[in-house]
């Protein structure tokens, strides 16, 4: 883990978590075991318990992964659905409400109302634009994107993206944070929909569809060609970086003269799928027959338990 901060010598001692489903009772786990004051607001009827099931799940794995602090413990978790009681006296929120852009800038302007000047809010959003998101925002300065990935606990990338009323120093902050909480914070220099990792993402998952639909393979293989394959380097190195060494000694300079010209022809040929409710129904049926007999509880029970031996394993 690299830390290059503490929280205390950020003055975040106090974190909201306001939204727990899945991404914010990751969040939370995370926030607990690095020990801040962690009170988590969601309106939900059986959110708390929900959360608190979830946090004492996370808790084995952020023991092994070396996150938990001294004295850390879940049931220091707060929870208090109104939020304004919630945001009270906090130095950090990390908001993980639906995605709808009209919902978050209602929120954020509720939010905004509420909060100490210097509080820090930042938002989980999949792909929603901040400058957006902050608008109607008095002191649209704090307001940022933290995009995790699923599970936020343990996937290391956190994207950092301003909207255009977003401080320099509220984005150094987020940074500084995210490195004291073992995360891998990256800084986007304009926002884009989708963000970085969300976009390349969509635009393999587009060929995928594309490749399904055109017969080349089954669903199942189709996913094999990624994770038996390119999926365990990318676990290492970038694209850049993959084809740096895919040039040998004379890296991506040499990759690029040798195959950038087979690599125009595949792209011009990649496809764009018009995804029918047919189309749907045939990667439904594909993937539940790659997932075979194992439920959606046991693919991702043996996810977490191989993601966390990959990241002891490349000390992330
Ligand atoms: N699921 C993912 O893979 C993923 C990954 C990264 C980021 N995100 C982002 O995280 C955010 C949350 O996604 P999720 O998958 O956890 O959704 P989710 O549906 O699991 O959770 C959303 C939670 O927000 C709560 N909520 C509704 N109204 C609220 C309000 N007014 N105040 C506070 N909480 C409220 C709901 O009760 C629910 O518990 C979204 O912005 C999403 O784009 C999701």
């Amino acid at each position: 883990m690299s830390s290059t901060a503490t929280p205390s010598s950020l003055d975040i001692r106090r974190v909201a978590v306001v939204g727990a489903g899945t991404i914010g009772a990751s969040w939370a786990a995370l926030f607990l075991a690095h020990g801040l004051e962690v009170v988590v607001s969601d309106p939900g009827a059986h959110a708390e318990g929900q959360t608190r099931a979830r946090v004492q799940a996370a808790w084995p794995v952020l023991t092994e992964l070396g996150h938990v602090q001294p004295g850390a413990s879940p049931d220091a978790l707060r929870f208090e659905p109104d939020l304004e009681a919630a945001l009270a006296g906090v130095d950090f929120v990390q908001e993980n409400a639906p995605e709808r852009e009209d919902f978050k800038i209602d929120l954020f302007e509720r939010m905004d109302a509420i909060l100490p000047p210097h509080a820090i809010v930042a938002s989980s959003s999949s792909g929603l634009i901040m400058s957006r998101l902050q608008s109607r925002c008095r002191h649209a300065e704090r307001f940022v994107i933290g995009h995790p990935f699923n599970p936020p606990h343990l996937i290391p990338l956190v994207e950092v993206v301003g909207g255009s009323q977003t401080s320099a120093a509220t984005i150094d902050r987020s940074i500084a944070f995210y490195r004291s909480m073992g995360k891998h914070p990256i800084r986007l220099n304009k926002e884009v929909p989708g963000h970085i990792a969300n976009r390349l993402q969509a635009a393999l998952w587009r060929e995928a569809i594309h490749l399904a639909a055109e017969n080349v393979a089954t669903v199942a293989d189709i996913d094999a060609a990624v994770s038996q394959g390119p999926g365990l380097r990318w676990a290492l190195f970038g694209p850049h970086m993959t084809f740096n060494l895919g040039g040998g000694e004379g890296g991506l300079a040499h990759f690029m003269h040798h195959l950038l010209g087979p690599v125009q022809t595949w792209w011009d040929d990649l496809g764009a799928p018009d995804v029918t409710p047919e189309l749907q129904r045939r990667l439904i049926e594909g993937v539940n027959a790659e997932a075979g007999h194992r439920s959606i509880a046991d693919l991702v029970e043996a996810r977490d338990s191989q993601l966390t031996a990959l990241l002891k394993t490349l000390h992330r």
